[in-house]
Order: structure tokens, then C-alpha cells, then sequence
């Protein structure tokens, strides 16, 4: 005959011990499986001679209904702690920011962004006009002769069309608007420009910002003062500026503007070769020659012009090195910039 007490110990030991649901089942075949052992116990209550067999089938009994609770029990304890294991093992921090993937604007496009927003608040339009130009108004009626070396197939791209070319320089919308529009005039005209050029601080394709003021009354001062306000404004800062005298066959007299390399602080660098300077804009008053091309009277208007490198503006405003950098597309360094 069973040791009863003995039989609800171990089964008592044997439950703390079951971890899991499947460990927990094994516990529970033993016990009160077909051949378990308070199973087996029930078995002998027929074996056992009538004046103990009230007795022990009572205490038989109770053991099975205690084992079948310390089972539900220890079920519920088992269930909560796998609960408690998961909760811990899997979450998420609701509070943590998400970030999406944004892209971000190329630095010219910030650039070129930044130029024509300088410009509308002192009163210019923004103009575009065509990448492939007519050679008449990107050289002749600027007055550039047809022997100028600018002309040369070692400095233009020419197109499969006669009298067509890319645009070397944005300085032809200053015709296409002075042909279509009255004076007074104030725009600035953005946009792409075509070179045979190739080194650390050119491009074969590079954006020019061209602007162009005819009105009555207009001097040298007023273009000074409209180009120096616009570097300070997008330097943000009184960044050297210095006009130093220059020929351009459209505008008379001319100028080229110089900005103290940024790079070197003027002490001389591969990008300012060596002269603590750097070229940004090419100026001047409108020649007389080019205002009566376009029908304007040069006795009653005076225009000032002017034609600035992008690449070159951004690189100096970001301290970047290389103008290839801006065309390589490497997202490593398209995603500095916002
Ligand atoms: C011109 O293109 C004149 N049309 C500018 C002008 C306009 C003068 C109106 C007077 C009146 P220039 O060739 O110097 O000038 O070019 C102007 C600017 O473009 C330069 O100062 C330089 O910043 C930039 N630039 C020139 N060539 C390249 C190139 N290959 N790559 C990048 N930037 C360039
Ligand atoms: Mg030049």
C-alpha cells in the first residue's frame, strides 16, 4: 500500500520544479495519468478489506481533488511567468522619436535657393531662359566678335544645328529680356552653363546666377552697392570683397569681384592657387553697344550687369574643396546638407 502523504510531498517537489507547460504535463501523467500513481491508488481501494476501505478511499480522494488544484495552480503560475518573460523580452519604447528617412536638397539647390531669395527681397525677378541658345544672342549681340577665343571649339560646346550652342553663360537672357521687356528692368536670371573646362574649381557643366538692372540713372555705385550687400547677405558675415578691374565685351567699364578665400583665410591654398582669393562674379555697366542691339535709347538708360558661379559661392559658404564633389552624387556627402 502507497505512502499518501509521501506521494503529495514529491508531487508537491515535482510541481516547483515543472518550468514549463510541457514539463507541467509530464508532472500531471505521473500522478493522475492512466497508470499514474494516485490513479493507481484508486485501483487498490477495491483490494483493500471493507473496515479500511472507507478511510483510506476518503483520503485517496482527497489527494486526487488537492493534486488536481496544486496543478491548476501551478498552471496559472507557469502561464504568468511566460507572460512576464515575453513582456520583458519583447517591447517597444513608445516614447522613442521616430525619424523617417528624409532625403535632403543638394547644396546648390540650397545654394541657388538662398541667391534668389536675396534677390527678391531687393526687388528682382527671377527669369530662366533655354540651356541651348542661339549663338547670335549668346555672342553677337553681347558684342562679343566672331573672332573672340570664347568662341573657340575648345571653350564652346556646339549642337548638331547651325547657329546653336550650349549657353556658355547666362548673360544671354540679359538680351532675350531686354528684347521683351521695357526698362526699368530688375531681374536675376538662374540657371545651367556649358564650358570645355575641367579641374579642381570647374566644371564642364557648372549654374550661373545672371543679373541685369536697366533704368534711368543707374551708375557704377548702384551696382557696387547692390553686389556688396548681396555677398554680406549670403556670407552672412563681412566677408572680404574686392572689385578688381576686368574686360567684358558686353559691359563698360567691367569688373571682376574677388572674395577672400574662406578655405585658407587668405593665407593661399590649391583652391584659391595660392592667391587667398577667389573669383565669384565677372560686372560692369551695360555697354551702350548692347542696349541699342536690344532697341533700348543708351542716351536715356543705363543698365549694370553682373554673372556669378554658383559652385563657386557654395563652396566657399561650406568650406568644400573639390566644385567634383557636387556632381558625384556620393550620399555621404549629399546628406551634410540642409
Ligand atoms: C562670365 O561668364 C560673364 N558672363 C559674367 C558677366 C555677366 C560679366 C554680366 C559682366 C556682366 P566668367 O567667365 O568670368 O564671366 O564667369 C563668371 C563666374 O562663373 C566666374 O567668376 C566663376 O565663379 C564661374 N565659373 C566660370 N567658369 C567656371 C567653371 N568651369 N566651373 C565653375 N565655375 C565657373
Ligand atoms: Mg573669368
Amino acid at each position: 500500500m502507497m505512502d499518501l502523504k509521501e506521494v503529495e510531498e514529491s508531487l508537491k517537489e515535482e510541481l516547483q520544479k515543472a518550468e514549463s507547460l510541457s514539463q507541467l504535463q509530464q508532472v500531471k501523467a505521473k500522478y493522475l495519468g492512466k497508470n499514474g500513481l494516485i490513479t493507481q491508488a484508486i485501483d487498490h481501494i477495491k483490494n483493500l478489506p471493507p473496515e479500511e476501505r472507507r478511510e483510506y478511499g476518503r483520503r485517496v480522494n482527497q489527494l486526487k481533488e488537492k493534486a488536481e488544484e496544486l496543478l491548476r495552480e501551478r498552471e496559472e503560475d507557469i502561464k504568468k511567468s511566460e507572460l512576464q518573460k515575453r513582456l520583458s523580452e519583447e517591447w517597444f519604447d513608445l516614447s522613442v522619436p521616430l525619424e523617417p528617412a528624409t532625403g535632403t536638397l543638394h547644396p546648390l539647390s540650397l545654394t541657388l535657393r538662398r541667391i534668389k531669395g536675396i534677390f527678391l527681397s531687393m526687388g528682382f525677378a527671377v527669369i530662366e531662359g533655354p540651356e541651348v541658345e542661339l549663338e547670335a544672342y549668346n555672342f553677337d549681340m553681347l558684342n562679343i566678335p566672331k573672332d573672340h577665343p570664347a568662341r573657340d571649339m575648345q571653350d564652346t560646346f556646339y549642337v548638331n544645328k547651325e547657329g546653336y550652342l550650349l549657353r556658355t553663360h547666362t548673360s544671354p537672357v540679359q538680351i532675350r529680356t531686354m528684347l521683351s521687356h521695357k526698362p526699368p528692368i530688375y531681374i536675376v536670371a538662374p540657371g545651367k552653363v556649358y564650358r570645355r573646362d575641367d579641374d579642381p574649381t570647374h566644371s564642364p557643366m557648372f549654374h550661373q546666377v545672371e543679373g541685369l538692372a536697366v533704368d534711368k540713372d543707374l551708375s557704377f555705385g548702384h551696382m557696387k552697392y547692390t553686389i556688396e550687400t548681396f555677398l554680406r547677405s549670403f556670407f552672412e558675415t563681412d566677408v572680404p570683397v574686392r572689385f578688381r578691374a576686368s574686360y567684358f565685351p558686353f559691359t563698360e567699364p567691367s569688373a571682376e569681384v574677388d572674395i577672400g578665400c574662406v578655405i585658407c583665410q587668405g593665407e593661399g591654398c590649391r583652391v584659391c592657387k595660392q592667391t587667398g582669393w577667389l573669383e565669384v562674379m565677372g560686372c560692369g555697366m551695360v555697354h551702350p553697344v548692347v542696349l541699342e542691339n536690344c532697341g533700348i535709347d543708351a542716351e536715356v538708360y543705363q543698365g549694370f550687369a553682373f554673372g556669378m558661379g554658383v559652385e563657386r559661392l557654395a563652396m566657399l559658404y561650406f568650406g568644400i574643396d573639390n566644385i567634383k564633389l557636387f556632381f558625384e552624387n556620393d550620399i555621404r556627402f549629399l546628406k551634410q546638407f540642409r
